[in-house]
């Protein structure tokens, strides 16, 4: 399958994809992490992403789409792949679709996580990553980890992401509405899009999200 997970910042998208691409088989590829990879390793791409980043906005889509493009094109995406955190524009939308129909290739479901934005903030405000792996994420009260900041699945230390202060988080909201939330209605043209309700347990999720994905076969 090949799928696109969307919703706010906070919606739950990387802890949702996590189980998801487990349950379906399929890699996770986040752009956000392969973002902040490139900033722990010091690349030339993590220098220039980390600027967009801390500010709120988005990164470039000149260096973005030829990102995801790169990791779409890896041997283990060739049978399908969840994405998270990209398209995010009707730009990158576009550019996604010309990828798969250069290969014959089309996607098979949108996901919209809905969530309400003061529980977008609260999860943001007690989020906490990985150092070693930012697809391993906590939160201080809804997903503790057994050791307070040290992650159950690596032993990494955990810590807050810096584009999570309320500032960015408030500007990186604004850049959702207005330059996301388009490719919902871009892709509900093509009679793609399932939305869920993002609240609830992370396994509630889970389930609905399994359901909705199954329905749309
Ligand atoms: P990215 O990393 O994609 O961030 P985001 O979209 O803002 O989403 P988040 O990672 O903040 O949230 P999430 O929905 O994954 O929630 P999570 O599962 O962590 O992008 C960061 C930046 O990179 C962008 O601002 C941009 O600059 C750049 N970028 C990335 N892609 C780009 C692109 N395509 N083009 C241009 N720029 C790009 O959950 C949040 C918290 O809630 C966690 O603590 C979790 O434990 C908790 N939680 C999750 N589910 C539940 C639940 N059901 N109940 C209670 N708590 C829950
Ligand atoms: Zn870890």
């Amino acid at each position: 399958m090949r799928i696109v997970l969307v919703g706010p910042p906070g919606a739950g998208k990387g802890t949702q994809a996590a189980f998801l691409a487990k349950n379906l088989s399929i890699p996770h590829i986040s752009t956000g992490d392969l973002f902040r990879a490139n900033i722990s390793q010091q690349t030339e791409l993590g220098k220039l992403a980390k600027s967009y980043m801390d500010a709120g906005n988005l990164v470039p889509d000149e260096v973005t789409i030829g990102m995801a493009k790169d990791r779409m094109e890896k041997p283990d995406a060739e049978n399908g792949f969840l994405l998270d955190g990209f398209p995010r524009n009707v730009s990158q939308a576009e550019a996604l679709d010309e990828m798969l129909q250069s290969e014959s290739m089309k996607l098979d479901a949108v996901l919209d996580l809905e969530v309400p934005e003061e529980e977008v903030v609260k999860r943001i405000a007690g989020r906490r990553i990985c150092r070693k792996d930012s697809s391993h994420v906590f939160h201080v009260t809804y997903s503790k980890p057994k050791a307070e900041g040290v992650c159950d699945a690596c032993g990494g230390e955990l810590y807050q992401r810096d584009d999570d202060s309320e500032e960015t988080v408030r500007k990186r909201l604004e850049v959702y509405h207005t330059q996301t939330e388009p490719i919902i209605d871009y892709y509900k043209a093509q009679g793609l899009v399932v939305t869920i309700s993002a609240l609830g347990k992370v396994e509630e999720v889970t389930g609905r999200a399994m359901e909705a994905l199954k329905r749309d076969e």
